[in-house]
């Protein structure tokens, strides 16, 4: 039986909504003016006021960087009606990225994202913003089919074992880096196919639990705190997520000790990045494998198409909007 029980109120699953939706719309006009920066500050902006909105008493634990490089939106900052005051709605923990894919959105490319996550205090991974190592597949295979500790070849062919398919039939979506080289080597030696992605690897990971996209399994280093807004949608819909800590340097490991990270080598699953009941919410800023971007109809009118997911309930909503008398 679902576990229904939570601090997060059922209403704050629509509300969520409308958070990402506005940050959605409000970045929509720089879509593919070549500016990352101004879509970045649009899309922030909008959903710090949307959250400033809601009754509850929310600290980013993921955001737009640390305090003193991030002036909206930072990690700590407090929203939510009951940041000034205590007793106005739940504490919860909240991981966003107002704008998933800056560079995709500043090229008008496929799949950026308005996303966020919620938990209750303490729920999500405080990860610092370095890169992660990452093996994710969707839901419906036998547990721990994937091992992030073992080498590429082993996790497709016990991916394709699990399917009844050859490795060949396998294909995985990595993001299009120089550093991973080898392992899109790797991949074509098995003849597997490889979407490669310009950027955002929140829509990639999740594009596994989608049988439509043909995507089998996500593979690579990408930003450590997509890797939490990941886990937190797989937690909802279901799928398997390992991630592992990147530290290039000194500055790095200084950063994750900081946020009280003391394993440096951990690899964490799903529960661990995101624990406990969450809810996740994303809006399409630009057309993608996840949902459509946001548009403006001939007499005005906005849409936009988004998704919210709730783990406790396991409830996933898509959720279009008309929205009269905005501008995107
Ligand atoms: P931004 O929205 O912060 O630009 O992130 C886009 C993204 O592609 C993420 O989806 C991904 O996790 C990360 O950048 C990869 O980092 P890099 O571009 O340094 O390889």
């Amino acid at each position: 039986m679902p576990q229904r029980s939570s601090v997060l109120d059922r209403v704050l699953v629509l509300e969520m909504v409308r958070v990402t939706e506005k940050a959605a719309i409000a970045c929509r006009a720089q879509v593919g003016r070549g500016d990352e920066h101004a879509a970045d500050a649009a899309a922030v902006a909008a959903m710090r006021d949307a959250l400033n909105d809601l009754d509850f008493d929310g600290t980013i634990v993921i955001g737009e960087g640390e305090r003193d490089e991030a002036p909206m939106l930072y990690i700590g900052e407090k929203v939510g009606r009951g940041r000034n005051e205590g007793g106005i709605g739940p504490k919860i923990d909240i991981a966003l990225d107002p704008l998933e894919g800056t560079t995709i959105a500043a090229k008008a490319g496929p799949n950026a994202l308005a996303v966020l996550a919620i938990a209750e205090e303490g729920g999500l991974l405080n990860a610092p913003d370095v890169y992660m190592d990452k093996i994710a597949i969707g839901p419906g295979y036998p547990e721990d089919v994937i091992d992030l500790a073992k080498p590429v070849k082993a996790n497709i062919e016990a991916l394709a074992a699990a399917k009844g398919v050859s490795p060949s039939a396998i294909t995985a979506c990595v993001l299009d880096r120089p550093r991973h080289e080898a392992l899109i080597r790797d991949l074509r030696s098995l003849g597997c196919g490889i979407m490669l992605i310009g950027d955002g690897d929140v829509a990639g990971v999740i594009a596994t639990t989608n049988p439509d996209t043909g995507i089998d399994i996500y593979l690579g280093q990408g930003g450590a705190p997509e890797g939490v807004l990941a886990a937190a949608a797989l937690r909802c819909v279901g799928g398997q997520f390992q991630g592992r800590l990147v530290f290039r340097n000194e500055a790095e490991r200084a950063r994750a000790h900081k946020w009280g990270i003391e394993d440096l080598s951990r690899v964490y699953k799903l529960r661990d990045l995101a624990k406990g009941d969450v809810i996740f919410a994303a809006t399409g800023v630009t057309d993608g494998s996840l949902l459509a971007g946001v548009r403006t109809r001939r007499d005005g009118t906005v849409t936009t198409e988004s998704v919210v997911m709730r783990a406790s309930s396991r409830t996933v909503r898509w959720v279009r909007g008309e929205h009269r008398g905005l501008t995107a």
